[in-house]
């Protein structure tokens, strides 16, 4: 069962804020320990600051899971931008196509229980996050 909570949108550094808010509400709420809501916070800010700053905007799903005994936070932060032409590159840390550190979507993957990027050069990028607590 999974049921769609919210939408909302990533253009500004406010919306940033907005999600991290967001999303900390929703940790604390699924009775994620300190440590777990800080990684989904975390990864949640390095993916809408990617969804802004290469995406050129964009937004961020959030809906809560559900799975027998466990539940759960999927986010997903889509865009029309340009797209990722290597995926691989992209995740290896260290690699930035901007001035970053090239450290947001490995760090990230490292953070969530599960990462999906779907990118297509032209069509734009989602990229699916989900932190379950057991
Ligand atoms: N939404 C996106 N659209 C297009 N390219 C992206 C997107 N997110 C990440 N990238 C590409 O992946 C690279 C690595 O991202 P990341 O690991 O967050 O490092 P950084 O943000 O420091 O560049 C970026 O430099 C960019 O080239
Ligand atoms: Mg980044």
């Amino acid at each position: 069962m999974a049921d769609v909570h919210q939408a909302l949108p990533l253009e500004t550094d406010e919306h940033v804020v907005a999600v991290r808010k967001a999303v900390r509400e929703h940790a604390i709420d699924m009775k994620l320990s300190l440590v777990d809501q800080t990684k989904l916070v975390t990864a949640a800010s390095e993916l809408a600051r990617n969804t802004i700053k290469y995406g050129g905007g964009g937004m961020v799903l959030l809906e809560r899971l559900r799975d027998g005994l466990r539940s759960g936070l999927r986010l997903v932060f889509a865009d029309t931008g340009p797209g990722i032409p290597d995926i691989e590159l992209a995740l290896r840390d260290g690699y930035t196509s901007g001035n970053g550190l090239g450290l947001g979507l490995g760090g990230t993957k490292r953070l969530v229980d599960d990462f999906t990027i779907d990118s297509r050069p032209g069509d734009g990028t989602a990229v699916a996050i989900i932190k379950w607590k057991i």
